[in-house]
C-alpha cells in the first residue's frame, strides 16, 4: 500500500498536470429585474449542458461562478468582469445578454488572460475589440438579413424600420436596409428609439402616418419585444394590413404565450426555434426544461449557453485545463459539432459562429401551445457585418 502511495504521488510531481483542479468560469448575466427570464434561460443551457456532460474534464471540475448586471450597465459589468478575474481567479468569462455589457469587459481580457465566450449580446463590432472573444449566439446581421429577403419576396415594397438605438439595433436597421435595397425594395423611413421606451404607441402612430407597407423591427428580447408586438396588434396595425418582419427576438418562444393570438402569422429569421426538429434539440429541450422548470419559460439564450459550454470545454480540454488563452481560443477556431439548432462551426477568422438561419412563422399547435414553426432554411450563415464594421 506504501509502494502505491509514494509511486502515485511521483506520478502527480512527474506529469505536472494530474493535479485535480476547479477551473472557474464567471457568467455574467441579466439574473434579476425585467430580464431576468433571459438570465434564467443563461443558466437553463449551462445545467442542461453540465447535466448531459458532467462537471468534470479529465481530473479538473468546472465551477461556475454567477453574476448579475440586470439591465444594460457597462460600468457595472466591467467592475464584475474584474472582480470575477482579481478576486474569484477565473479562469474564463462568459454569457453577456447585451451588447455594452461585453463590450466594457473585452479590453481586461488580455491583461487577465482570460477568453470570453460570449452567449448572447449580438453586435458585429463586439469581435473585432480582442482576439480572445469567441461567440456563440448570433448577430442581428447575421439574422436581419434573410428576413429582407423574405419581406420583398411577400410582395411588400415600401418598408418603415423601428429599432432601439444601440449597437445591436442599428446593425439590424442597416442589415434590413441593405438586403431589403438590394432585392429592389425601398426603406421610407428609419426610427431608432431610445433603449429605455416602453410606450410604444407614438411609434406606432408614425408607422401609420409613414404611408409604408411593412415594418421591420428589432428591440432587444424581454418585456420591450412584449411590449412592441402587442402594440402593433393594439393600435390596429396588423388589421390595417401593415405587415410585420423582424429577426426571432420579437417572438421567443417564452413571450408567445403573454401575445397569444395577437402573434399569430408573425414571420421572423432566427438561429434557433424550441421546436426544431432534430435528436439534438430533443435532448436539449429535455434537459433545459428540467433545468428551468417550465417548458414555457424556454428561449433561445439557453441554446447560446449550451453551445457556449461546449466551446469552453474543448478549450479547457486543448489546454488540459491550464490558463492559456491564446491557446484555448486558437484550438476552438474552425471547431464544428451539431448544436440543438443544426449544423454550427466557428469561423477560424472572425470567432463568431456559421449557422443556419431559419424563416418561421407563429402557429398554433395541436395542443393549443404557440411555436415558431421553421418552414424555410437559409444555410450555413456567417455573420455579413463584419465586413460592413471593418
Ligand atoms: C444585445 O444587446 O446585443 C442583444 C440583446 C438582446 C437581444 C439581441 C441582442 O435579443
Amino acid at each position: 500500500m506504501r509502494k502505491i502511495i509514494i509511486a502515485a504521488i511521483a506520478a502527480v510531481a512527474l506529469s505536472g498536470t494530474a493535479y485535480a483542479e476547479v477551473i472557474k468560469i464567471g457568467v455574467v448575466g441579466p439574473f434579476s429585474g425585467p430580464f431576468a427570464l433571459q438570465g434564467k434561460n443563461f443558466k437553463a443551457g449551462i445545467d442542461a449542458y453540465m447535466a448531459i456532460n458532467g462537471n468534470k474534464i479529465g481530473d479538473d471540475t468546472v465551477e461556475i461562478i454567477y453574476r448579475d448586471v440586470p439591465q444594460a450597465d457597462p460600468a457595472q459589468s466591467k467592475a464584475l468582469g474584474q472582480e470575477l478575474v482579481v478576486k474569484e481567479k477565473v479562469q474564463y468569462l462568459a454569457g453577456f445578454y447585451f451588447t455594452p455589457d461585453a463590450m466594457a469587459v473585452t479590453p481586461i481580457l488580455k491583461q487577465a488572460k482570460v477568453p470570453m465566450v460570449i452567449m448572447n449580446a449580438a453586435t458585429s463590432a463586439i469581435m473585432k475589440t480582442s482576439p480572445l472573444v469567441v461567440r456563440t449566439s448570433f448577430t442581428t446581421w447575421q439574422t436581419s438579413t434573410p428576413i429582407a429577403t423574405v419581406a420583398f419576396e411577400a410582395g411588400v415594397k415600401k418598408m418603415i424600420s423601428v429599432v432601439s438605438d444601440y449597437g445591436p439595433g442599428i446593425d439590424a436597421e442597416n442589415a434590413f436596409k441593405a438586403g431589403f435595397v438590394k432585392a429592389g425594395g425601398e426603406v421610407v423611413q428609419s426610427i431608432r428609439m431610445p433603449l429605455t421606451t416602453n410606450d410604444f404607441s407614438p411609434i406606432m402612430q408614425r408607422i401609420k402616418d409613414s404611408g409604408a407597407d411593412g415594418v421591420f423591427a428589432f428591440l432587444p428580447s424581454g418585456p420591450t419585444t412584449l411590449g412592441f408586438v402587442k402594440a402593433y396588434n393594439d393600435n390596429g396595425l396588423k388589421t390595417a394590413g401593415v405587415r410585420f418582419f423582424a429577426p426571432g427576438d420579437l417572438t421567443q418562444e417564452s413571450d408567445l404565450p403573454a401575445l397569444g393570438d395577437a402573434a399569430l402569422g408573425i414571420q421572423t429569421t432566427f438561429h434557433y426555434a424550441v421546436s426544431h426538429d432534430s435528436p439534438e434539440n430533443k435532448a436539449f429541450v429535455e434537459a433545459a426544461t428540467k433545468a428551468i422548470g417550465n417548458k414555457a419559460e424556454l428561449s433561445f439564450p439557453a441554446v447560446g449557453a449550451f453551445d457556449g459550454m461546449h466551446v469552453i470545454y474543448k478549450m479547457i480540454e486543448a489546454t488540459g485545463g491550464k490558463q492559456d488563452a491564446e491557446k484555448a481560443v486558437e484550438a476552438v477556431k474552425g471547431l464544428s459539432w451539431t448544436s440543438p439548432r443544426g449544423p454550427v462551426s466557428i469561423d477560424p477568422e472572425s470567432r463568431h459562429i456559421t449557422q443556419n438561419i431559419y424563416l418561421r412563422e407563429v402557429v398554433k399547435a395541436d395542443d393549443g401551445t404557440y411555436m415558431n414553426k421553421e418552414i424555410r432554411t437559409f444555410e450555413k450563415q456567417g455573420d455579413p457585418g463584419l465586413a460592413a464594421v471593418k
